[in-house]
């Protein structure tokens, strides 16, 4: 089965169980109040793209209430638990591999733990798409695991389930942002302890739409 699809299969699968571990965890928390820190502007348009059950656009939300949030993600399940836990965002199904065909633009661009559901071609064109929809001056949270993109695979996780995890090159990952004319001014590195005990390193970025 393509690995896209296999994937989206199982986020489709665990909206409810991410909801669960994930809607609550603080250790982001750090970076989401640099975020809205840089934002500036008391209202304003902001895109999420991957927002799983709405655990950062109910972050936002609740800190800048004036934000109009789009949160898109693939699955379906996913934009129910958003509707239900954050009313007030505007929910939809998109595929973050059909961002570039947005007509519309943004202060804000959050992508929290999407990359590593596309591949390095993906990522690039996704990144590049944030680029043009981003107004400049406006702010770009991405977050993502980086890594060797040969350790690339299939995981499965404690349900059974399958998705295709990508590892990123740091430094690939930067050369697309600068790309996009996004200008990197804060990064946060935030240990992450698995389920198996195993600890990871995720990398947040937040960059700034230059004048370009
Ligand atoms: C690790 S969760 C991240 C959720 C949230 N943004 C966060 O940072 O906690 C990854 C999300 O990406 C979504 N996703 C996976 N592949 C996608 C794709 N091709 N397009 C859009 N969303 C996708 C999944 O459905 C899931 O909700």
């Amino acid at each position: 089965m393509d690995p896209y699809k296999e994937t989206i299969q199982t986020w489709d699968k665990l909206a409810e169980r991410y909801e669960q571990m994930f809607m609550d965890m603080d250790i982001y928390h750090e970076s989401y109040a640099a975020f809205c820190d840089a934002l500036g502007a008391e209202e304003g348009r902001l895109l999420e793209i991957g927002c799983g059950p709405g655990n950062i656009t109910q972050y936002l939300q609740k800190k800048v209430p004036t934000l109009q949030i789009t949160a898109t993600d693939v699955s379906p399940s996913m934009i129910e638990r958003v509707n239900i836990n954050v009313p007030s965002a505007e929910a939809r199904v998109m595929d973050a591999r059909d961002v570039g065909a947005l007509q519309e633009s943004f202060n804000a661009i959050v992508c929290g733990f999407i990359i590593p559901y596309l591949s390095a071609e993906d990522c690039t064109q996704m990144i590049s798409a944030c680029g043009r929809l981003i107004q400049k001056g406006g702010v770009c949270y991405l977050s993502f695991v980086p890594g060797n993109p040969k350790e690339s695979g299939f995981v499965t996780g404690s349900t059974g389930d399958r998705s295709y995890f990508h590892y990123h090159a740091k430094d690939r990952v930067m050369e697309d942002l600068s790309k996009a004319y996004l200008e990197v001014f804060k990064t946060f590195e935030i240990i992450y302890k698995k389920a198996n005990g195993v600890t990871e390193m995720h990398l947040v970025v937040l960059a700034r739409r230059l004048e370009g």
